[in-house]
């Protein structure tokens, strides 16, 4: 989700007013995945490398995080929506850990959508600490790619199939690195404040017309 600072800036308004308007293409987008039987939603929300920005700006965005998850916690319980965050949590308060675990718990038996907000989280930190954990396990064992598999944080999680990333940067930015291996994905110039149902709509018209071959042939 990029964009926020440059729809606020565009408008002459302070950065936050970005994230604040963010936070309606994310109610947006999560209605429209609800309705296109999309089963996994994922959010990038905070990377690790977002801990450098002005502490004002981080606090913000931490604060918006634990009002919006409990202000859905409604919506996601009408609409048996499944709640993760996925991230190195340890860099988190105890106060918005304790908060997105109970959002968590009372959502742990939907299956409708599950909706995965990435915090706090690299595709780096995610590789190492799956390593990590493997070293700790099987000191003298190889290691292979399902181990891996199921060490990363999103164990159990199928990978992407589309990756939407939009206000026009071409990067994937330390994402999930390792399970976008044959993910597909879609650039857009639109910023994330303007990116709602429409424009959801028309990304998953685009993947419709992929042809995913995984390196074989048809
Ligand atoms: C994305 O918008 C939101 C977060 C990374 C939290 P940005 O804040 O990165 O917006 P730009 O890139 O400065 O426009
Ligand atoms: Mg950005």
């Amino acid at each position: 989700m990029d964009g926020n600072g440059r729809w606020a800036q565009a408008r002459g308004k302070e950065r936050v007013a970005g994230h604040r308007e963010g936070a309606e293409s994310v109610r947006a987008c999560v209605e429209a995945a609800m309705e296109n039987g999309v089963k996994y939603l994922s959010l990038f929300a905070f990377s690790e490398e977002n801990w450098g920005r002005p502490e004002s700006e981080v606090s913000f965005l931490m604060g918006m995080m634990a009002h919006l998850v409990v202000k859905e916690l409604k919506a996601f319980l009408e609409n048996g929506i499944r709640f993760l965050v996925l991230g190195n949590r340890s860099r988190l308060s105890s106060e918005l850990n304790a908060t997105i675990d109970d959002v968590i718990e009372k959502t742990a038996g939907n299956d409708h959508l599950t909706l995965i907000l990435f915090l706090s989280y690299s595709g780096k930190w995610d590789i190492v600490q799956a390593v990590n954990k493997l070293l700790a396990s099987k000191p003298a064992g190889e290691i292979s790619a399902a181990d891996i598999d199921a060490n990363l944080v999103t164990a159990g999680i199928p990978d992407p199939d589309l990756l939407i990333r939009t206000s026009g940067e071409l990067r994937i930015s330390n994402y999930l690195l390792w399970q976008t291996a044959y993910t597909e994905f879609y650039f857009t110039d639109t910023l994330w404040p303007d990116f709602r149902k429409k424009e959801f709509a028309a990304a998953l018209q685009e993947y419709a017309r992929r042809d995913r071959r995984f390196g074989k042939v048809k």
